[in-house]
């Protein structure tokens, strides 16, 4: 109970300082994005009050674009407290919906995550929404966010889980029943989820597909540098093969691509791994 108590604590994170110091820290709200369709800037939508929008505003033609669901970290209603990760994400060609409004206060809850996905679902076909493919979801957050796409493992819409600098809390057998493809992105052991985060991935049924690397750089690692860093890359690389068969992506996974960013990795049922379609 202690341990988990000090985790919370420490997954809770930073809730000071001015929104203007808090948003340059945790990942800026610029316009960015290196993918094809970037740059990116957030955006809202009045149908869904207290989210975060990132869709590519340049013609994606006739690309598909698969979702994005994503919790911040501390669970701070802040939708653009991880823009530049999110932007980037958009800018591959994807709808990212974010709990909380760009530069949001208070907290966010998994039932925000819940309604980003019913959103996604109402809005495809229509308007800005066109191009949105919402039979592909992935439900990810990092650390207190990730906690939060834990819990939509159970929602038949969500097709994988990411998980960024993040482990269970106090519902820590619940690994035992995660059958979707997840990935873990995780600051190496300085990272105050790294032992959750080995826990649960150890927990994990042996026919589910999961990869598991390790950063030495901490607890969120370098997901707020430009385009989400080394954590982005990885978690763009998963959406791109699991979602377009990306044969790159699938290289980075399978092909030991990721070595050349140095992850320290371990792997679950790789060969289940296939792109869904
Ligand atoms: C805890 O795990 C159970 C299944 O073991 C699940 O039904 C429940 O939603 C989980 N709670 C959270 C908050 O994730
Ligand atoms: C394939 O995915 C990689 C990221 O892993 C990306 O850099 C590249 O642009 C993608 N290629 C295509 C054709 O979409």
């Amino acid at each position: 109970m202690k341990v988990n108590s000090i985790i919370v604590a420490a997954f809770a994170g930073i809730t000071s300082a001015s929104p203007t110091l808090l948003q340059e820290r945790q990942g800026g709200s610029a316009a960015s994005g290196d993918g094809p369709y970037g740059p990116i800037s957030v955006s809202t939508d009045s149908a869904l009050a207290n989210h975060a929008i990132y869709i590519p505003t340049a013609n994606t033609g006739t690309a598909k674009l698969p979702v994005l669901v994503w919790g911040e970290g501390g669970c701070t209603s802040d939708g653009s407290s991880n823009a530049r990760f999110l932007n980037a994400v958009a800018s591959y060609g994807y709808l990212v919906v974010a709990s909380g409004a760009p530069g949001g206060r208070g907290t966010t809850t998994a039932a925000m995550m819940t309604a980003s996905i019913d959103f996604a679902v109402k809005v495809a076909g229509t308007g800005r929404y066109v191009n949105i493919d919402a039979t592909k979801v992935m439900a990810a957050g990092f650390s207190c966010g990730g906690v939060e796409a834990m819990a939509m493992s159970w929602d038949p819409r969500v097709k994988t889980i990411g998980i960024f600098s993040s482990g269970l809390l106090t519902n820590y057998t619940t690994a035992s029943t995660f059958t979707k493809p997840i990935i873990y992105i995780i600051g190496g052991s300085n990272d105050v989820a790294y032992q959750n985060a080995e826990r649960d991935f150890k927990a994990l049924p042996a026919g589910t597909p999961a990869w598991k690397g390790n950063l030495p750089l901490g607890h969120g690692g370098d997901l707020n540098q430009a385009n989400g860093g080394k954590f982005g890359r990885a978690g763009i690389a998963w959406m791109e093969f699991l979602f377009r068969g990306n044969q790159t992506a699938k290289n980075y996974f399978l092909a030991d691509g990721y070595k050349v960013d140095g992850w320290d990795v371990q792997t679950h049922a790789l060969d289940q791994l296939k792109p869904i379609v």
